[in-house]
């Protein structure tokens, strides 16, 4: 049996992020992982970082990567009824403005940050549980290399993502799931192009929602609204582009500039939130806790508010004896987490094509573009949400 502060289940950006603040409060900690790292620095997901996110990275020691490689965006381009608008961000919040870096860099740097600091972050481990979550010594038990390892800490933090097990271990009736499933997916491709729009363009279209995101000067990424039914074998590169071109026209003949397409996957759409957000000495992060469609770009910037949240309350724990913080954390994370799941859920339903959905519904999304995009209220509403609200606490 080892025992630590602090035992961390799940390597994704949540679960590194905290065990990272918490070296640097002088928190020790022990992250497990079932993955290899090959696998979680090669996973293809998110990128787009809120200013505070980005701030805090630089804060934190691990942004000077991002700091050159990132590209800052001052803006969202909006494209309905052919034309296009512009939601100007730094113009509208008082100078903020996002950072597109793929989640998967920032998981790189914040695993050669753990890594040099000694760690530690046990990947590849099997049959990881949770033992003791009754009692104030809760215990990971999982397998790495063969052996069967017994982790005893004062507090477990299960960054575990979507199908993690430690909500799981939560005793019967203790947490409420509220969730919604959206009647549409994501397909998303990585391409070798050059951009073809200088800002991430929205486009709302009566065949569906398309997306041009970007990854760096050379690779762009791109999304379509598909049927959750589909699979990826239904989209050729051929039918790809074609719908790309239908969904992103406009008026004066606009075109994406095609390249390989090197990346296709399918994903589902759902909102899901879990409260309470702890259960004993047991506390939930990131996507363990809640689940956001990719829409507003928030899932990566919730997972690190909680993080940066549950590190402060863990080191007034530590340094102070205060406990009303960790006695809070959930309510005050769950704040954040239902004003982005409100903005997610917003831009979803203003941007995608609803099965059975009549000319009625179509009008009046075009009309909310239309304001969102002339209103200076509503655009400033955009805005904010976008590059993030305050921190709490
Ligand atoms: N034992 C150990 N590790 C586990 C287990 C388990 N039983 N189950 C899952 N994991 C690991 C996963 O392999 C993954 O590396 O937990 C990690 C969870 O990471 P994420 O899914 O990235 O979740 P989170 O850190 O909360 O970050 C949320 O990721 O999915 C995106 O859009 C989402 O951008 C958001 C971000
Ligand atoms: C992405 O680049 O992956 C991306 C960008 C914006 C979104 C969602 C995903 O809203």
């Amino acid at each position: 049996m080892t025992r630590t502060q602090v035992g961390i289940v799940g390597a994704g950006p949540a679960g590194l992020l905290l065990s990272h603040l918490l070296h640097r409060e002088g928190i020790a900690s022990v992250v497990v992982e079932s993955r290899s790292r090959g696998q979680v620095e090669e996973t293809i997901r998110a990128g787009v970082l809120e200013q505070g996110t980005a701030d805090l990275l630089d804060a934190a020691g691990v942004g000077e990567r991002m700091g050159r490689e990132g590209l800052r965006h001052d803006g969202i381009l909006l494209r309905f009824d052919g034309t296009t608008r512009r939601i100007d961000f730094p113009g509208l919040t008082g100078g903020k403005r996002v950072t597109v870096y793929a989640q998967h860099e920032v998981l790189k740097d914040l695993i050669q940050a753990r890594l040099a600091a000694g760690g530690p972050v046990v990947f590849e481990a099997a049959d990881v549980a949770l033992a003791g979550t009754g009692g104030d010594a809760p215990r990971i038990v999982f397998r790495a290399r063969d052996a069967v390892e017994e982790l005893q800490c004062d507090f477990v933090a299960g960054c575990d993502g979507t199908h993690g097990i430690v909500r799981e271990a939560a005793p019967a009736g203790a947490l409420h799931r509220y969730d919604r499933s959206y009647p549409f997916a994501w397909y998303g491709i990585l391409v070798e192009a050059p951009a073809s729009s200088d800002e991430l363009l929205y486009a709302l279209h009566e065949r569906g929602f398309a997306l041009a995101s970007t990854r760096s000067p050379s690779v762009q990424r791109m999304y379509l609204q598909v049927d959750p039914a589909d699979r990826v074998e239904d989209w050729s590169d051929d039918r790809t582009w074609s719908e790309l071109r239908a969904r992103l026209a406009t008026r004066d003949g606009w075109e994406p500039k095609e390249g390989r397409i090197f990346h296709k996957a399918i994903f589902a759409m759902r909102s899901v939130v879990t409260e309470p957000m702890q259960f004993g000495h047991v506390f939930l992060a990131g996507d363990a806790a809640h689940v956001v469609p990719p829409t507003g770009a928030k899932g990566l910037n919730l997972a690190v508010a909680d993080a940066r949240l549950l590190a402060l309350a863990l080191a007034a724990f530590y340094r102070r004896g205060e406990r009303s913080l960790l006695d809070r954390y959930s309510q005050l994370a769950l704040r954040r987490v239902w004003k982005a799941t409100r903005f997610s859920w917003w831009m979803t339903s203003m941007l995608h094509r609803f099965p059975g959905e009549d000319a009625f519904r179509h009008r009046i999304q075009v009309a909310e573009l239309d304001y969102v995009t002339t209103s200076r209220a509503a655009s400033t509403s955009l805005a904010e949400n976008y590059v993030g609200l305050p921190f709490e606490a």
